[in-house]
């Protein structure tokens, strides 16, 4: 039987699923997979994890104490009702997200992420299995810094630009999810182009400058491309560390054939003439503000995984009939 193109790119790229769906997960049986609260919200409004939601709601007012928000605490605890049942499948990582409205807060995102790694053990899920998802705003990868530190492992996430990826290695990031879709749904945009090939796509080539970049100057910090919209996006960062990909992706390459060749490759980066360049925080934000389809992107993605977060809570909210009364606010 002919080879599947997923077949082809499992040769050089782990394969990670991108869902909140737990059965998908269990149909592609990927290495890793990753959520976003827009993906546990999709998930959570499915009739199948209804009981996920239910436990998190009763452990949560179990749990609540005075300073408490009682929706934080379900929400804290849902994410990780989904990471923990996704680890029963994958034999690898998962990755939980924090909170989109702390993408400014280094403590808040402390916190969160403490929380996160606590709730995990508790279930008996080691660190070593979770990647804690920060938005790669300037406080996110200052987090990151910290929590590396403290052997808690971080998944850098909206992605946009080459300095946002120096500053995430340079702080000892274990993973970055460039993202590759939102870029081309950018550059769409703003071409009023409807159809992009792979050659042109800004995204797909996003992710190579880092890969040269990372691979150029021997990072350890591993790239998972993340955010695709089509399969010649994926099998054009084939060699890519990782490659997040969503279910409908996953099985448009299990029915394609055909070779997949290589296209990153570490010696090829190497041998690339690449200036270093140094990350500090002025320099961040310097080039964040100057760089548009960035900073469109970055603070279009916190909207909109916070819009998402606001959902999930009001869609918890009613089904629960919560209210806040002595002792828990929502
Ligand atoms: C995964 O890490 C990202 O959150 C995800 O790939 C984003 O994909 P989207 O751009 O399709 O929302």
């Amino acid at each position: 039987m002919a080879k599947s193109k997923l077949d082809g790119l499992k040769d050089y790229t782990v394969i990670v699923a991108d869902t909140g769906d737990i059965e998908a997960i269990r149909h592609h049986k990927p290495q890793d997979a990753t959520t976003n609260p827009s993906l546990i919200y999709k998930a959570a409004s499915m009739p199948e994890y209804a009981p996920l939601v239910k436990e998190a709601v009763e452990w949560a007012n179990m749990h609540c104490k005075a300073n408490d928000k009682l929706l934080d605490l379900i929400i804290v605890r849902l994410f990780v009702n989904f990471g923990a049942e996704i680890l029963k499948i994958v034999p690898g990582r998962v990755s939980t997200e924090v909170d989109a409205r702390l993408s400014f807060d280094i403590d808040g995102s402390l916190k969160r992420a403490r929380e996160y790694i606590a709730l995990y053990e508790e279930k008996g899920v080691e660190k070593e299995r979770v990647l804690i998802k920060l938005a790669s705003t300037w406080e996110g990868i200052k987090t990151a810094e910290i929590l590396e530190k403290e052997g808690i492992h971080c998944n850098m996430t909206l992605m946009f630009s080459l300095e946002q990826a120096v500053a995430a290695a340079e702080a000892g990031a274990t993973l970055i999810s460039p993202f590759v879709g939102r870029i081309m749904d950018w550059q769409k945009v703003k071409t009023k182009k409807d159809v992009i090939p792979a050659s042109e796509d800004l995204g797909v080539q996003s992710v190579e400058s880092i890969y040269n970049y990372y691979k150029k100057f021997g990072y350890k910090t591993q790239i998972m491309g993340a955010s695709f919209r089509n399969i010649e996006e994926l099998l054009a960062l084939a060699g890519c560390d990782l490659l997040t990909i969503a279910p409908n992706l996953l099985d448009e390459l299990k029915n394609a054939t055909g070779e997949v060749p290589r296209k990153l490759d570490p010696a090829k980066s190497k041998l690339q003439s690449i200036n270093k360049i140094a990350v500090d925080e002025k320099i961040f934000r310097r080039e964040l503000c100057m760089n548009e389809m960035a900073a469109d992107k970055l603070y279009d993605g916190i909207r909109g995984f916070t819009k998402d977060t606001i959902k999930l809570e009001e869609l918890i909210t009613k089904t629960y009939n919560l209210k806040s009364d002595t002792g828990k606010s929502l």
